[in-house]
């Protein structure tokens, strides 16, 4: 049976994921592999309830963190595990790196707690009992926060993230180049400055290097 595969895509707000994370769900069902899109916070009913009040209601760090980590392992027990053991593509729009940025850098949240929430959430569903899921690769959208911040302006209405000043962007970047530096096999870094048929480019001779694409 194919086995699953499981990847994350990653960046601050503005970045320019979204795009091509269905261009790459595209390739793959062309060439006859299953795909399952997704994203964080959400991707089953109550995650999607979760991430409504994440991104709309005020609330401090921790319960921020707890309402994540919530969404995410009725995801993983709802949507990811059972798209892996049916042997799916699974590309995931943010994960649990984006909990580290965003509310570890960018709200100086304990990475400590974050570290045993992520434990918890993520071991247990999968069939082999101790394993902590995890992406089997995340691609990094990297881009400097003032470009960000200039691809965003009046887009539309921010939400309680893209309202957070430059400042905070700068701390969530640091935070991703942190995880990237802590993970080097996991992660993948694209220049996100670059045009878009160029990341698209990069990003598929990832895909085609690891024989996952052809
Ligand atoms: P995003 O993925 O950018 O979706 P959209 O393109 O619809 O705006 O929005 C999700 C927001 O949630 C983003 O600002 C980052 C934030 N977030 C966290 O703060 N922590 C997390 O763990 C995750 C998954 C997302």
């Amino acid at each position: 049976m194919t086995q699953g595969l499981f990847i994350s895509f990653e960046g601050i707000d503005g970045a320019g994921k979204s795009s091509h994370i269905e261009a790459l769900a595209a390739a793959f069902r062309a060439q006859g592999r299953a795909v399952t899109v997704s994203r964080e916070p959400g991707g089953t009913p109550l995650a999607e309830k979760l991430r409504d009040m994440v991104l709309h209601e005020p609330m401090d760090a921790l319960t921020e963190s707890l309402l994540i980590f919530a969404a995410r392992r009725d995801h993983l027990r709802c949507v990811i595990e059972p798209a892996l053991a049916r042997g799916d593509v699974v590309l995931c729009d943010r994960f649990t790196d984006a909990t580290f940025a965003y509310q570890g850098a960018g709200r100086g949240f304990d990475a400590k707690v974050l570290s045993i929430l992520e434990l918890m959430v993520q071991t247990g569903i999968a069939p082999e009992a101790d394993l902590m899921r995890e992406p089997d690769l995340t691609v990094w959208f990297d881009l400097a926060p003032e470009v960000a911040a200039e691809r965003l302006a009046g887009a539309r209405v921010p939400d309680r993230f893209e309202a957070q000043p430059l400042e905070f962007f700068r701390r969530v970047a640091q935070g991703y180049a942190d995880r990237a530096a802590a993970a080097p096999r996991r992660f993948v870094r694209l220049d996100a400055a670059q045009s878009r048929d160029r990341v698209w480019q990069q990003l598929f001779s990832v895909f085609t290097a690891k024989g996952w694409l052809k």
